[in-house]
């Protein structure tokens, strides 16, 4: 009896999981909170305001644009292409001033979505 009960319900069960539509995107448990991400990968070099243009991380010290208030599908794109993983033949990692190398670990390990939430973060930044 007990048997016929315990599969019976994990029947049961399996029907519920395999019917529910998962309401977010799959491994996503929050919504990405941009202003962490931020802090956490990019504030370093770009500073808190996203007016910081410049790195002495290398040998040399390494020059770039103020990112605050960019366009956020500008940014959205230039992000996911310092990343990779864009699905093309003649895609080349983006690297605008030559230190492109700079900007794939502090991106590697975020989410399309987490790059799209980053993007609309830095655009509001005064
Ligand atoms: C280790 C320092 C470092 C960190 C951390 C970093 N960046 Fe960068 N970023 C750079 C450098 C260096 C460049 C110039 C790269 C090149 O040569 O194209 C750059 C370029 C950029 C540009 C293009 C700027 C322009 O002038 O057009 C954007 C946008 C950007 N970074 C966004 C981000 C975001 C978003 C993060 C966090 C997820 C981040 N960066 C983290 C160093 C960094």
């Amino acid at each position: 009896m007990k048997k016929i009960l315990l599969s019976i319900l994990f029947t049961s069960i399996a029907l519920v999981a395999t019917e529910t539509e998962i309401p977010y995107a799959i491994g996503l448990k929050l919504a990405p909170q941009a202003d962490k991400i931020y802090a956490q990968e990019c504030a370093s070099c770009h500073g808190k305001d996203g007016k910081q243009t410049s790195f002495s991380g290398f040998p040399d010290v390494i020059t770039y644009g103020v990112i605050a208030g960019m366009d956020t599908a500008t940014l959205s794109k230039m992000i996911k292409e310092y990343r990779g993983g864009v699905e093309s033949n003649d895609y080349q990692p983006l690297n605008k001033y030559g230190y492109g190398a700079a900007m794939a670990a502090p991106t590697r390990d975020l989410s399309w979505i987490e790059i799209d939430a980053v993007a609309k973060y830095i655009n509001g930044l005064k």
